[in-house]
Protein backbone atom coordinates (compact mmCIF):
# COMPACT_ATOMS: atom_id res chain seq x y z
CA UNK A 1 0.00 0.00 0.00
CA UNK A 2 0.87 3.40 -1.29
CA UNK A 3 1.91 5.54 2.77
CA UNK A 4 0.38 8.55 2.36
CA UNK A 5 2.46 11.52 0.76
CA UNK A 6 2.32 14.45 2.94
CA UNK A 7 2.03 17.59 1.04
CA UNK A 8 5.34 18.36 -0.20
CA UNK A 9 5.85 20.86 -3.06
CA UNK A 10 9.10 21.07 -5.05
CA UNK A 11 8.53 25.00 -6.17
CA UNK A 12 11.41 26.73 -5.36
CA UNK A 13 15.17 26.16 -4.18
CA UNK A 14 14.00 27.83 -0.89
CA UNK A 15 11.35 24.67 -0.52
CA UNK A 16 14.12 22.86 1.17
CA UNK A 17 16.20 23.81 4.31
CA UNK A 18 19.75 22.76 4.51
CA UNK A 19 19.00 19.68 6.16
CA UNK A 20 16.79 18.19 2.99
CA UNK A 21 19.73 19.35 0.70
CA UNK A 22 22.08 17.32 2.64
CA UNK A 23 19.76 14.67 3.17
CA UNK A 24 19.00 14.59 -0.65
CA UNK A 25 22.65 14.62 -1.66
CA UNK A 26 23.11 11.52 0.90
CA UNK A 27 20.59 10.12 -1.11
CA UNK A 28 21.75 11.06 -4.52
CA UNK A 29 25.05 9.50 -3.50
CA UNK A 30 23.18 6.26 -2.20
CA UNK A 31 21.08 6.63 -5.92
CA UNK A 32 24.57 6.55 -7.73
CA UNK A 33 25.91 3.53 -5.93
CA UNK A 34 22.75 1.37 -7.40
CA UNK A 35 21.37 1.22 -3.88
CA UNK A 36 17.94 2.96 -4.20
CA UNK A 37 16.69 0.54 -7.26
CA UNK A 38 13.63 -0.41 -6.90
CA UNK A 39 12.73 0.97 -3.26
CA UNK A 40 9.33 2.45 -4.10
CA UNK A 41 8.48 -0.91 -6.05
CA UNK A 42 6.13 -2.63 -3.12
CA UNK A 43 3.99 0.97 -2.95
CA UNK A 44 4.28 1.66 -6.87
CA UNK A 45 3.50 5.20 -6.83
CA UNK A 46 2.56 7.23 -10.38
CA UNK A 47 4.26 9.64 -11.33
CA UNK A 48 3.15 12.11 -13.95
CA UNK A 49 5.40 14.04 -15.89
CA UNK A 50 3.30 17.01 -18.00
CA UNK A 51 5.80 18.89 -20.11
CA UNK A 52 4.16 21.58 -21.69
CA UNK A 53 7.40 22.68 -23.10
CA UNK A 54 10.32 20.75 -24.81
CA UNK A 55 12.58 19.06 -22.57
CA UNK A 56 15.70 16.18 -23.14
CA UNK A 57 17.34 15.61 -19.72
CA UNK A 58 14.56 17.00 -17.32
CA UNK A 59 11.75 14.72 -18.72
CA UNK A 60 13.97 11.58 -19.67
CA UNK A 61 15.79 11.77 -16.13
CA UNK A 62 12.77 11.79 -14.36
CA UNK A 63 11.35 9.50 -16.17
CA UNK A 64 13.58 6.98 -15.75
CA UNK A 65 14.26 7.53 -12.28
CA UNK A 66 10.93 6.90 -11.29
CA UNK A 67 11.17 3.97 -13.25
CA UNK A 68 14.25 2.72 -11.69
CA UNK A 69 12.51 2.96 -8.20
CA UNK A 70 9.90 1.20 -9.08
CA UNK A 71 6.87 3.96 -9.53
CA UNK A 72 5.44 4.15 -12.83
CA UNK A 73 5.01 7.19 -14.95
CA UNK A 74 2.22 8.50 -17.28
CA UNK A 75 1.98 11.57 -19.21
CA UNK A 76 2.68 13.74 -21.86
CA UNK A 77 5.93 15.32 -23.12
CA UNK A 78 3.74 18.07 -24.94
CA UNK A 79 1.14 18.85 -22.82
CA UNK A 80 0.44 21.83 -24.78
CA UNK A 81 -1.13 20.34 -27.56
CA UNK A 82 -1.79 16.96 -26.67
CA UNK A 83 -3.80 17.78 -23.26
CA UNK A 84 -6.93 19.55 -22.95
CA UNK A 85 -5.09 22.43 -22.54
CA UNK A 86 -5.85 22.55 -26.56
CA UNK A 87 -9.64 22.74 -25.68
CA UNK A 88 -9.17 25.39 -23.84
CA UNK A 89 -8.74 24.03 -20.18
CA UNK A 90 -7.24 25.88 -17.51
CA UNK A 91 -3.74 24.65 -15.74
CA UNK A 92 -5.51 24.70 -12.66
CA UNK A 93 -8.59 22.55 -13.87
CA UNK A 94 -5.61 20.13 -15.62
CA UNK A 95 -3.91 19.81 -12.52
CA UNK A 96 -7.13 18.60 -10.54
CA UNK A 97 -8.42 16.33 -12.39
CA UNK A 98 -4.60 14.91 -12.85
CA UNK A 99 -3.97 14.76 -9.29
CA UNK A 100 -6.82 12.54 -8.50
CA UNK A 101 -4.93 10.09 -10.92
CA UNK A 102 -1.20 10.12 -9.35
CA UNK A 103 0.60 10.73 -6.51
CA UNK A 104 3.26 13.24 -7.60
CA UNK A 105 3.28 15.59 -10.80
CA UNK A 106 6.19 16.55 -12.17
CA UNK A 107 5.71 19.93 -14.02
CA UNK A 108 7.19 22.22 -17.10
CA UNK A 109 5.68 24.92 -18.59
CA UNK A 110 6.43 27.63 -20.63
CA UNK A 111 4.70 30.35 -18.42
CA UNK A 112 5.97 31.59 -14.99
CA UNK A 113 4.70 30.58 -11.83
CA UNK A 114 2.71 28.04 -13.06
CA UNK A 115 4.47 25.31 -10.66
CA UNK A 116 3.06 27.53 -7.69
CA UNK A 117 -0.39 28.12 -9.16
CA UNK A 118 -0.42 24.12 -10.17
CA UNK A 119 0.90 23.83 -6.00
CA UNK A 120 -2.75 25.46 -4.84
CA UNK A 121 -4.83 23.14 -6.75
CA UNK A 122 -3.04 20.22 -6.37
CA UNK A 123 -3.53 16.93 -4.58
CA UNK A 124 -0.30 15.56 -4.67
CA UNK A 125 3.47 17.40 -4.51
CA UNK A 126 3.91 19.10 -7.85
CA UNK A 127 7.57 18.91 -8.67
CA UNK A 128 8.95 22.22 -10.58
CA UNK A 129 10.75 20.52 -13.76
CA UNK A 130 11.65 24.45 -15.09
CA UNK A 131 8.74 27.01 -15.30
CA UNK A 132 9.10 29.95 -17.52
CA UNK A 133 11.82 32.29 -16.35
CA UNK A 134 11.19 32.04 -12.95
CA UNK A 135 13.13 28.60 -11.21
CA UNK A 136 14.31 25.17 -12.06
CA UNK A 137 14.93 24.11 -8.62
CA UNK A 138 16.06 19.96 -9.10
CA UNK A 139 18.45 21.45 -11.50
CA UNK A 140 20.11 23.44 -9.16
CA UNK A 141 20.03 20.39 -6.93
CA UNK A 142 22.37 18.38 -9.28
CA UNK A 143 24.07 21.61 -10.07
CA UNK A 144 25.11 21.67 -6.37
CA UNK A 145 25.80 18.27 -6.04
CA UNK A 146 28.02 17.74 -8.88
CA UNK A 147 29.42 21.11 -7.64
CA UNK A 148 29.88 19.26 -4.20
CA UNK A 149 31.07 16.13 -5.60
CA UNK A 150 33.80 17.62 -7.30
CA UNK A 151 35.37 20.26 -4.83
CA UNK A 152 34.36 18.40 -1.72
CA UNK A 153 33.74 21.94 -0.41
CA UNK A 154 31.37 25.03 -1.63
CA UNK A 155 32.63 27.60 0.96
CA UNK A 156 35.28 30.16 -0.31
CA UNK A 157 34.57 29.34 -3.56
CA UNK A 158 34.24 31.58 -6.64
CA UNK A 159 31.61 31.67 -9.34
CA UNK A 160 30.79 32.75 -12.92
CA UNK A 161 27.30 32.91 -14.15
CA UNK A 162 27.89 33.45 -17.67
CA UNK A 163 24.66 33.51 -20.52
CA UNK A 164 21.15 35.06 -20.66
CA UNK A 165 20.77 35.53 -16.72
CA UNK A 166 17.37 37.72 -17.68
CA UNK A 167 15.61 34.67 -18.86
CA UNK A 168 17.61 31.33 -17.40
CA UNK A 169 15.49 29.14 -14.63
CA UNK A 170 18.57 27.50 -13.99
CA UNK A 171 20.83 30.31 -13.02
CA UNK A 172 18.46 32.09 -10.92
CA UNK A 173 17.74 28.84 -8.86
CA UNK A 174 21.45 27.89 -8.64
CA UNK A 175 22.21 31.79 -7.70
CA UNK A 176 19.24 31.30 -4.80
CA UNK A 177 20.77 27.94 -3.72
CA UNK A 178 24.69 29.43 -3.63
CA UNK A 179 22.98 32.13 -1.48
CA UNK A 180 22.64 30.33 1.42
CA UNK A 181 26.39 28.89 1.60
CA UNK A 182 29.50 31.46 2.65
CA UNK A 183 30.95 31.68 -0.84
CA UNK A 184 33.68 33.65 -1.72
CA UNK A 185 31.05 35.94 -4.60
CA UNK A 186 29.64 35.07 -7.90
CA UNK A 187 30.51 36.77 -11.00
CA UNK A 188 27.83 37.43 -13.73
CA UNK A 189 28.86 37.89 -17.01
CA UNK A 190 26.12 38.50 -19.43
CA UNK A 191 25.50 39.77 -23.20
CA UNK A 192 23.97 43.43 -23.03
CA UNK A 193 20.02 43.55 -22.40
CA UNK A 194 20.49 39.81 -20.52
CA UNK A 195 21.63 40.78 -17.87
CA UNK A 196 20.96 39.48 -14.32
CA UNK A 197 17.47 40.31 -12.65
CA UNK A 198 17.18 42.73 -9.62
CA UNK A 199 15.38 40.20 -7.22
CA UNK A 200 18.99 37.70 -7.34
CA UNK A 201 20.84 40.76 -6.91
CA UNK A 202 18.53 41.68 -3.45
CA UNK A 203 18.05 38.35 -2.51
CA UNK A 204 22.46 37.96 -2.28
CA UNK A 205 22.29 41.33 -0.93
CA UNK A 206 20.38 40.32 2.03
CA UNK A 207 22.27 37.14 2.45
CA UNK A 208 25.89 39.26 2.46
CA UNK A 209 26.89 37.26 -0.63
CA UNK A 210 29.29 39.80 -3.05
CA UNK A 211 28.89 39.86 -6.90
CA UNK A 212 29.84 42.06 -9.42
CA UNK A 213 28.89 42.11 -13.24
CA UNK A 214 31.41 42.07 -15.65
CA UNK A 215 30.99 41.83 -19.55
CA UNK A 216 33.97 39.49 -20.35
CA UNK A 217 35.25 36.16 -18.31
CA UNK A 218 38.74 37.04 -18.99
CA UNK A 219 39.46 38.90 -16.02
CA UNK A 220 38.53 36.23 -13.65
CA UNK A 221 39.27 33.09 -15.80
CA UNK A 222 41.92 32.21 -13.99
CA UNK A 223 40.83 32.56 -10.50
CA UNK A 224 37.37 31.10 -9.95
CA UNK A 225 36.72 27.73 -9.30
CA UNK A 226 33.15 27.46 -11.75
CA UNK A 227 32.21 28.70 -15.10
CA UNK A 228 28.24 27.94 -15.16
CA UNK A 229 27.64 28.65 -19.20
CA UNK A 230 23.88 29.15 -20.43
CA UNK A 231 22.80 29.25 -23.64
CA UNK A 232 20.59 32.28 -24.81
CA UNK A 233 16.90 31.57 -24.32
CA UNK A 234 16.10 32.15 -27.77
CA UNK A 235 12.29 31.34 -27.73
CA UNK A 236 11.43 34.05 -24.68
CA UNK A 237 13.10 36.84 -27.03
CA UNK A 238 12.12 37.83 -30.47
CA UNK A 239 13.99 36.69 -33.28
CA UNK A 240 15.40 40.22 -34.12
CA UNK A 241 16.41 40.98 -30.51
CA UNK A 242 17.94 37.11 -30.86
CA UNK A 243 20.05 38.14 -33.68
CA UNK A 244 21.97 41.03 -31.68
CA UNK A 245 23.08 39.50 -28.97
CA UNK A 246 26.65 39.41 -28.69
CA UNK A 247 28.27 36.71 -27.03
CA UNK A 248 30.20 37.97 -24.12
CA UNK A 249 32.10 34.85 -24.17
CA UNK A 250 32.65 31.93 -26.40
CA UNK A 251 34.41 29.13 -24.07
CA UNK A 252 37.15 27.90 -26.31
CA UNK A 253 40.27 25.18 -25.40
CA UNK A 254 42.75 28.24 -25.08
CA UNK A 255 40.45 29.96 -22.83
CA UNK A 256 39.64 26.80 -20.57
CA UNK A 257 43.67 25.88 -20.08
CA UNK A 258 43.70 29.48 -18.71
CA UNK A 259 41.21 27.79 -16.04
CA UNK A 260 42.58 26.42 -12.77
CA UNK A 261 43.41 22.47 -12.92
CA UNK A 262 40.63 21.61 -10.97
CA UNK A 263 38.61 24.58 -11.85
CA UNK A 264 35.38 23.05 -13.30
CA UNK A 265 33.68 24.40 -16.33
CA UNK A 266 29.39 23.80 -16.37
CA UNK A 267 26.50 23.78 -18.42
CA UNK A 268 22.71 22.85 -17.83
CA UNK A 269 22.80 22.07 -21.34
CA UNK A 270 21.44 22.09 -23.95
CA UNK A 271 24.33 23.86 -24.92
CA UNK A 272 24.71 25.79 -28.79
CA UNK A 273 27.32 27.82 -29.38
CA UNK A 274 28.97 28.42 -26.05
CA UNK A 275 31.08 26.05 -25.46
CA UNK A 276 33.24 24.54 -28.19
CA UNK A 277 33.57 21.08 -28.75
CA UNK A 278 36.69 20.62 -28.22
CA UNK A 279 36.56 21.58 -24.94
CA UNK A 280 34.99 18.40 -23.93
CA UNK A 281 38.21 16.28 -23.39
CA UNK A 282 39.40 18.49 -21.15
CA UNK A 283 39.35 17.81 -17.58
CA UNK A 284 37.25 20.78 -16.87
CA UNK A 285 34.27 20.29 -18.57
CA UNK A 286 31.94 18.10 -16.68
CA UNK A 287 28.44 18.76 -18.14
CA UNK A 288 28.14 15.74 -19.48
CA UNK A 289 28.47 14.17 -15.86
CA UNK A 290 26.53 16.92 -14.31
CA UNK A 291 23.70 15.49 -16.62
CA UNK A 292 24.27 12.30 -15.79
CA UNK A 293 23.66 13.30 -11.62
CA UNK A 294 20.48 14.40 -12.44
CA UNK A 295 18.95 11.06 -12.72
CA UNK A 296 20.67 10.15 -9.09
CA UNK A 297 19.65 13.70 -7.79
CA UNK A 298 15.79 12.83 -9.42
CA UNK A 299 15.54 9.42 -7.98
CA UNK A 300 16.74 11.05 -4.24
CA UNK A 301 14.13 13.12 -4.62
CA UNK A 302 11.04 11.07 -5.81
CA UNK A 303 12.45 8.62 -2.72
CA UNK A 304 12.19 10.91 -0.36
CA UNK A 305 8.66 12.31 -1.19
CA UNK A 306 7.60 8.90 -1.05
CA UNK A 307 9.34 8.50 2.40
CA UNK A 308 8.65 11.06 4.24
C1 LIG B 1 17.52 24.14 -19.04
C2 LIG B 1 16.09 24.62 -18.94
O1 LIG B 1 15.17 23.97 -19.41
O2 LIG B 1 15.91 25.65 -18.31
N1 LIG B 1 17.61 22.83 -19.53
C3 LIG B 1 17.66 21.81 -18.63
O3 LIG B 1 16.69 21.53 -17.98
N2 LIG B 1 18.83 21.18 -18.46
C4 LIG B 1 18.43 25.07 -19.74
C5 LIG B 1 18.06 25.58 -21.09
O4 LIG B 1 17.04 25.19 -21.66
O5 LIG B 1 18.81 26.40 -21.58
Amino acid sequence: MLKKVPMRHVVQVQDFRNEDISRLFELTSAARQGLLKNTLRDANPIVCSLFYEPSTRTRMSFEAAAIRLGCQVIGTENAAQFSSAIKGESLEDSIRVISGYCNAIVLRHFQDNTAERASLVSRVPIINAGCGTGQHPTQAFLDLYTILSKLKSIEGRSFALCGDLKHGRTVRSLAYLLGRYKIKGIHFVAPTGLEVEQDIKDYLTRHGVLYQELSSLDSIIESVDVVYATRVQKERITESVYQHVQYPYEIKRELVLQMKPDALLMHPLPRNKEIAEDVDTLPQAIYFEQAENGLYVRMALLHMLFNH
